[in-house]
């Protein structure tokens, strides 16, 4: 690229460890980011594999104590969730949080650490940068207690980034919360969490991470550090993905895409995401599934819209050995197909009646100021029927 872009930001604060057997050594890790009384957030899938007991055992062995369990996180966590989770740390006197589980366990730890911290409600948490500040102002945010991850799935990226989303079950929309202190003390990522993921949710999460990916790279917000990321995270996807999703009990795949699903985290993301969330929030579309169904129709949106952005999907292109956009969206869509995820909105129950209300959800949502090509209603519109 030649020339020198006008402004960017980038931070990424949180520690990670990746490796083999390191469930092990959550406590030892933990202790190092300051926890004594962990409160541990899951869910009750998470807790029927067993690998709480692990992470159980492993806070032990570091001599950490644990405070209370939830795991009460339903499939997609709602504002009520986060504030009993951060009632209950409140009253098991714990000190730290650790989130074991897919998106919705640590986005729900997240925020209601927030809560646990600073008082208030989840509703309250909404907003870009709005945590406490020291000055109540414009100073250094307030931090929240220590937080680690341990996720077990490969495509949200939440134990690595600042943001978290949550449904607001009222408004039947989704609450986007995001500011720095956010970011997790720490990320494990053992790839015997996800051992007993099933070969679906492999491929929606996978799908997520690849959205996250390919929004990053595209995204107005694009920088030379997410770029490099960004790249490699797809690298990483093409090589392990669907050996991921073909063959469960391969530990180098499902590790490689823990990693690749961290590093392709961004906060740039863009219509896909836009058109995601209210699909989730009004028909519980799961966040991978919807993404899935519609990274091809925006691939193709975007590439419209000019040279230098028709330049940067063919750099995405070219991981893949193809040479445009267009061939990429048909790429995306057929690997959906192959991994058997659905690849009509029609087919998840949504139905035609609604794209008013999605178009409404999608115009709303924080992410379609970041697409690289500004879409109207009737773009919306358009996107969701040829999706549907
Ligand atoms: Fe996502």
């Amino acid at each position: 690229m030649a020339y020198f872009k006008d402004f960017f930001q980038y931070a990424g604060t949180t520690r990670i460890i990746a490796g083999r057997d390191l469930l092990g050594s959550t406590g030892f890790e933990f202790q190092k980011e300051g926890a004594h009384r962990v409160f541990l957030v899951t869910d009750q899938v998470v807790r029927g594999t067993g690998l709480v007991d692990k992470v159980e055992a492993g806070l032990a062995d570091g001599g950490l104590e644990l405070a209370g369990v939830f795991d009460d996180v339903p499939q997609d966590s709602s504002t009520d969730v986060v504030d009993r989770c951060a009632a209950a740390a409140g009253e098991a006197g714990a000190d730290s949080f650790l989130a074991v589980g897919g998106g919705s366990v640590m986005d729900t730890a997240k925020v209601a650490d927030a809560v646990f911290t600073h008082g208030g409600t989840a509703r309250e948490q909404e907003g870009f940068l709005l945590m406490p500040r020291q000055d109540d102002g414009m100073g250094r945010p307030l931090d929240i207690a220590p937080l680690a991850c341990i996720p077990t799935t490969a495509g949200t990226g939440s134990e690595v980034s600042m943001a978290a989303v949550i449904k607001d079950p009222d408004q039947k929309v989704k609450l986007e919360i995001a500011d720095f202190p956010l970011f997790p003390r720490l990320a494990i990522l053992d790839p015997d969490s996800t051992r007993t993921l099933p070969p679906l949710v492999a491929a929606a999460t996978g799908m997520d991470a690849m959205t996250h990916a390919v929004e990053g790279y595209v995204s107005v917000d694009w920088n030379p550090l997410q770029d490099g990321r960004s790249l490699q995270a797809l690298r990483m996807i093409r090589d392990n993905l669907e050996r991921a999703v073909e063959t469960p009990e391969n530990d180098d795949a499902r590790g490689n895409m823990l990693v690749a699903a961290s590093i392709a985290i961004t906060i740039s993301l863009g219509s896909v995401h836009a058109m995601s969330h209210p699909a989730g929030a009004q028909f519980g579309v799961p966040h991978g599934v919807a993404n899935a169904i519609h990274l091809p129709h925006v691939i193709r949106f975007n590439a419209e819209a000019g040279a230098d952005l028709a330049d940067r999907y063919r750099d995405i292109a070219d991981i893949f050995d193809l040479d445009s956009a267009e061939a990429l969206a048909g790429h995306v869509a057929d690997l959906v197909e192959r991994m058997g995820l659905p690849t009509r909105l029609s087919e998840v129950g949504v139905p035609e009646e609604a794209i008013p209300a999605l178009v409404e959800g999608a115009m709303g949502d924080g992410t379609t100021l970041l697409n690289p090509r500004e879409p109207s209603e009737e773009d919306y519109a358009e996107l969701y029927r040829r999706a549907l």
